[in-house]
């Protein structure tokens, strides 16, 4: 027996079907339209299902991530700062290295661009199904040594988890706690067992990262793992932030 719209529609609610819900009436109008074969319109049907159920899954992983924004490197300036390594920019952005459970420092001076280099291979990450993990370092870290107990384990487990860890500007406050450089080297060391990578963005140069972690010997271990299968990026060049700035200030006499 025929089932009525109200029908359909409740039954495709029932199965989870709603891609094929929301554009089932187009459908029935096209195919009537065009008196396609069956064949075809089902083709088409079952496709609107599997593109929701794609971009579903795509927004789920954007907003798990930590992502504040879907960053590209379509809309980088690459004359800005000639010096930037962009063939490896480019290469870390296929994110074979993800495949490979291999790392990335990307490492230089502020505002030329080493976040948006990171958050762009991150959302790319989302993208082709990587289950990823985007943090401030220094807020992260912060958020850990104040935890209790079972809330430090669990915050250590959503560290180990994801394919790709990236710590955005680790070291931006100089000297961490003690509790996030056991952190750090309890996440890099564990993560480097399981083959899975990290990136990490600092405007500190690596030489001197020991002071920063307090504690030489740790910091050996810690850097030891992160730059063994790691590719290093030298962000030299100005701040992109201090251009946009002094143009503001130019057009209409204020700096936010
Ligand atoms: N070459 C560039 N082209 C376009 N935008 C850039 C470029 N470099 C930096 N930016 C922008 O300037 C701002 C600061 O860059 P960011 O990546 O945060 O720098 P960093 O992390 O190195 O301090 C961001 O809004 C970023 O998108
Ligand atoms: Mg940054």
């Amino acid at each position: 027996m025929t089932m009525t719209m109200t029908e359909i529609d409740r039954t495709l609610r029932e199965l989870r079907l709603s891609g094929i819900g929301a554009t089932l009436e187009t459908r029935i109008v096209q195919a009537q339209a065009s008196q396609q074969p069956f064949i075809e319109t089902f083709s088409l049907v079952l496709q609107d299902e599997l593109d929701r159920r794609r971009s579903r899954l795509m927004d789920r992983r954007y907003k798990k991530s930590g992502l504040d924004e879907r960053a590209t490197l379509n809309d980088f300036d690459w004359r800005f700062n000639p010096k930037l390594p962009r063939a490896a920019c480019f290469e870390l952005h296929t994110l074979k290295f993800v495949g490979d459970g291999a790392n990335a420092l990307i490492i230089g001076k502020p505002g030329t661009g080493k976040s948006h280099v990171a958050k762009a291979v991150t959302y790319q990450a989302t993208l082709q199904g990587y289950d990823v993990l985007y943090l401030e370092a220094d807020s992260a870290f912060a958020k850990y040594s104040l935890s209790k107990p079972e809330e430090q384990n669990k915050i250590m487990r959503s560290l180990l988890e994801p394919d790709l860890l990236v710590l955005d500007d680790l070291f931006l406050a100089r000297r961490i706690a003690d509790a996030s450089a056991e952190l750090l080297q309890s996440v890099v060391h564990q993560r480097y067992k399981l083959r899975r990578s990290i990136v990490v963005t600092s405007n500190r140069v690596v030489q001197d990262w020991g002071k920063y972690l307090g504690d030489n010997t740790m910091s050996g271990t810690i850097l030891d793992r992160l730059m063994h299968r790691s590719v290093l990026l030298e962000f030299e060049g100005k701040s992109y932030r201090l251009k946009e700035a002094t143009a503001r200030l130019a057009r209409d006499g204020t700096v936010d």
